[in-house]
């Protein structure tokens, strides 16, 4: 695992840009995984900028979106359908038939799952995975439970979940109780993986991903078993990490590395 800490979430969404910049570059054709949430939207927006000012190509991108809201419509505004063309997909040159998220309104979830899980890997499966965190250690919607090895499948939200998330609808009530999420098995076999967190909010959340055991409890401790994963973490999302000052000094060092 790697962490990397910087001042401010700007910053550090910057640094994701560069780095999905850079995979784009030496693969046109790269498959990215996608998340939602407020941690991404930085990035998303650096991207766009780059799309713009420097012709970055989404053409031959295609793209996997971790979860979706059971129940939501594509054309919900609350849906993470709707999010994603708000705040990417409306923006860059990336091809409709390339686009895939998890469906909120199947007649046979566990078909459709199936098909999910089958479509990654006929697309030579994902290149690099972006990811954020939830309060209680979640990545996707595998909240704490959630089996280490799991797959694309229905989760039922936590009540924290649906708290945190409750702004983003007009209130906790409206927000559902069910999600198809990639499973964090799905999530694990991404060749790179990159996790956004900002705030305070997520400090615990990262400690515990980063410093605890590997844990159902917190899901996104399984990041400690994957080959490259970085972690791009503001101030005070890395406030309670006990190596804090470690990572610092390889982050300063590193350019010189052996
Ligand atoms: C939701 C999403 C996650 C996301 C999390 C954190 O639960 N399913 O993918 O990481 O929210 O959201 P935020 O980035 O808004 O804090």
């Amino acid at each position: 695992m790697r962490v990397l800490i910087f001042d401010n979430h700007q910053e550090a969404s910057d640094a994701a840009a560069n780095i999905v910049a850079e995979q784009l570059n030496a693969k046109p054709d790269s498959v990215l995984g996608l998340a939602t949430g407020s941690s991404p939207v930085a990035l998303y927006e650096r991207l766009i900028e780059k799309h713009r000012s420097e012709g970055l190509d989404f053409s031959l991108v295609t793209t996997f979106n971790l979860d979706e809201y059971i129940g939501l419509s594509k054309s919900d505004p609350q849906s993470y359908h709707a999010f994603m063309h708000q705040h990417l997909f409306d923006y860059i040159n990336i091809a409709e038939q390339n686009i895939y998220l998890p469906s909120g309104t199947s007649e046979n979830y566990r078909a459709f799952c199936q098909w999910y899980e089958k479509q990654i890997v006929l697309a030579g499966g994902i290149d690099l995975q972006v990811l954020g965190i939830g309060t209680d250690g979640h990545i996707a919607f595998n909240e704490p439970g959630s089996s280490l090895g799991s797959r694309t499948r229905i989760k039922t939200l936590a009540e924290q979940t649906r708290k945190d998330n409750a702004r983003y609808f007009d209130s906790v009530d409206d927000v559902p109780h069910y999600a198809i999420t990639m499973g964090v098995g799905t999530i694990l076999e991404a060749r790179k993986i990159l996790l956004l967190a900002k705030g305070k909010k997520k400090a615990a959340a990262i400690r515990e991903a980063v410093e605890g055991p590997v844990t159902a409890m917190n899901t996104a401790s399984a990041l400690q078993l994957h080959p490259d994963a970085t972690l791009l973490l503001d101030r005070k999302a890395a406030e309670e990490l006990s190596l804090k000052d470690y990572f610092l000094e390889i982050q300063k060092k590193e350019p010189k590395a052996p």
